[in-house]
């Protein structure tokens, strides 16, 4: 059975002084466990407005999302765990990383004893074993970034939902967290569903690329040849990217699609 499965869904946002506007037209595709699957697309996709929905955040659309066959809320009813890092880290400012870290593990209601273990295992994977103590203020922007996965990480969460977590950083910073990413995932194998609108970026992380468009899937590219751990230097993913970026510009001229023609 797939992890998650998205069933025909649309959403529409009403205003009183706009007409509406269909942001999600009839979206449909599974996830299996263990994947690591990109939703690509340029801003105002809506991209952010489905990953929301499949974190069962939004509960305003047609169609379903299903998780191991059951309903979200039903599932994190039951002990299913998620984790969501998004494009700022959302640390809490007035705890240290590590508090950070105990904050969540309290409130999934993780035994203590086993507190001192995950955290050293993540902070230790994103290279933050030195900071434990160390204020969000008293960090860069690229080290918040890597406390705040190593808080999704920490509570062993069964899917990991990320929000253009790297379109903030610099490509230096960028480059190393989405290494200690995939370091964590080799190990945890988390589902991983995340929102980019950078091509390379897609590549290099995921097993399958959703390009989304006009409020659907309008291609899925499967990465999963490309052996891991990856390597920025694989020209697969150069050759992959660029064929995305092609696929991109087509969606953004449509007029273009055929340059043959024109
Ligand atoms: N709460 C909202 N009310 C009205 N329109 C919204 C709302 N949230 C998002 N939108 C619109 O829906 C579209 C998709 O948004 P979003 O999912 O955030 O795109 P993306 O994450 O791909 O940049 C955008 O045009 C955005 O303006
Ligand atoms: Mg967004």
């Amino acid at each position: 059975m797939s992890q998650i499965q998205v069933s025909a869904v649309s959403k529409a946002f009403h205003s009183t002084t706009a007409p509406p506007r269909q942001v999600l037209d009839g979206v449909s595709f599974s996830i299996a466990e263990g994947e690591v699957v990109g939703l690509l697309g340029p801003s105002g996709c809506g991209k952010s407005t489905l990953l929301n929905i499949i974190a069962g955040l939004d509960a305003e659309h047609s169609g379903s999302v299903s998780i191991q066959g059951r309903p979200m809320q039903e599932q994190l009813g039951a002990g299913f765990r998620v984790a969501y890092v998004f494009q700022e880290s959302r640390l809490l400012p007035w705890y240290t990383v590590q508090q950070n870290l105990e904050f969540v593990l309290r409130a999934g209601d993780f035994p203590r004893a086993e507190w001192g273990e995950r955290i050293a295992n993540v902070l230790s994977a994103v290279g933050l074993s030195e900071f434990r103590d160390f204020y969000p203020r008293q960090l860069s922007g690229g080290m918040q970034q890597r406390a705040s996965i190593a808080r999704a990480f920490c509570i062993d969460p069964d899917i990991l939902l990320m929000d253009e977590p790297f379109s903030a950083l610099d490509e230096l910073t960028a480059r190393k967290l989405r290494e200690s990413l995939l370091a964590l995932w080799a190990r945890f194998r988390t589902t991983i569903v995340f929102v980019s609108h950078n091509a390379f970026e897609s590549a290099f992380l995921a097993d399958r690329i959703l390009v989304m468009g006009q409020g659907r899937i309008t291609r899925e590219i499967d990465m999963g040849g490309t052996p891991r751990p990856r390597s920025y230097d694989d020209t697969a993913l150069f050759e992959a990217s660029k064929n995305v970026i092609q696929i991109l510009e087509r969606h953004a001229h449509p007029s273009h699609a055929n340059p043959s023609h024109s």
